[in-house]
């Protein structure tokens, strides 16, 4: 915790007035530091009334997802804890945590940005993200286990996603396989995972979460509108995005450390419980070619198996899948 998330901590959770001497006395600084420091919180966005005599007091804290209000209460060892690296705007938080990866960044450092101009989807594909009203952002792994298991961390961040939009908004998103999330038959939520490896192992894993939060319905692109929704659109009012923001990253640490101790198997239980593909007729476009069955179950890999027209098994480890809902 910096000097500046523990005058911002000491303002915010007391009731009023907060002197300059008292601030300084409790972080053993000097009360020109407190006063410099307040200065730039204001800059920052924040809201903090100083007055003669009286000190400082909390008034607002700006709806960004600055590093500070991250680490605000966030219940984590090292997820946020290694170093926030926040960004008005970037290309690619994907993009910019791979560099960062092979220059040596710790597991737990996060990249997060209000607007990105390049975000990244599955297969090439570009991710749209609506300036300040949604959530980019990727944590950088360096996960011990075999490549063999990385196909299942994109599941497990999206059981993280739907449990942590479940305690926050009280809303229900389910999975699709391989790692989205919808509400109702639209998509609110994409993941893309990217890795490095040493020889036969791994060397890094970015693992990048894009999330519709705040924008409104109607700003919703018309061509998208039948596709996608964000969860304002979908509870009928804003949510916080910051505290939805550190939801997840405890919700993820939570499940990867259970992963990374226990194996698996409890994610996919959670991943199969929450499955909005399991059951229903699905076609996997491939580069190959199409492939239509019944979406029967998912392998401890995390891929999906296909029950076909004919009565055979196909197990599908990638691609884009396309689902009825009825
Ligand atoms: C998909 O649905 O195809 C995956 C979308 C992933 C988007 C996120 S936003 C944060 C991170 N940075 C990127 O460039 N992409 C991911």
């Amino acid at each position: 915790m910096t000097n500046r998330d523990s005058i911002l901590t000491a303002l915010r959770t007391s009731d009023g007035w907060l002197t300059g001497e008292s601030l300084a006395t409790q972080l053993g600084i000097s009360r020109m530091a407190v006063s410099k420091q307040v200065a730039t919180l204001n800059e920052m966005g924040y809201r903090i009334e100083s007055a003669h005599r009286k000190g400082y007091r909390f008034h607002a804290a700006p709806d960004l997802l600055l590093p500070e209000e991250i680490r605000f209460q966030l219940q984590t060892k090292h997820f946020g804890q290694q170093g926030i690296h926040y960004f008005r705007q970037l290309p690619s938080t994907n993009t910019t945590a791979k560099e960062a990866a092979l220059s040596g960044c710790p597991e737990g450092t996060l990249f997060i940005a209000e607007h990105q101009t390049d975000g990244r989807g599955r297969r090439g594909r570009a991710w749209l993200s609506d300036a300040s009203h949604g959530l980019c952002f990727t944590m950088l792994l360096r996960p011990g286990f075999s490549p063999r298991s990385l196909t299942l961390l994109p599941l497990l961040a999206a059981v993280a996603v739907s449990e942590a939009i479940e305690e926050t908004a009280g809303i229900r998103a389910e999975v699709k396989w391989p790692n989205d999330l919808l509400i109702g038959e639209k998509k609110i939520c994409g993941i893309l995972t990217e890795a490095g490896f040493d020889l036969d192992s791994i060397d890094y894993a970015v693992l990048g979460i894009g999330l519709n939060i705040n924008t409104p319905a109607d700003a919703i692109p018309p061509e998208l509108r039948e596709q996608a929704t964000s969860l304002a659109a979908e509870a009928g009012a804003p949510l916080d995005r910051r505290a939805l923001a550190r939801t997840i990253i405890e919700s993820f640490e939570r499940r990867y450390v259970q992963a990374c101790t226990e194996g698996f198997e409890p994610v996919l239980e959670a991943w199969r419980a929450r499955s909005c593909t399991l059951g229903r007729t699905v076609t996997v476009r491939q580069e190959a070619g199409a492939l239509e069955g019944h979406a029967e179950s998912i392998t401890p890999e995390g891929a999906l198996v296909l029950r076909l027209p004919d009565g055979t098994r196909k197990t599908v480890v990638s691609g884009d899948l396309i689902q009825s809902f009825r």
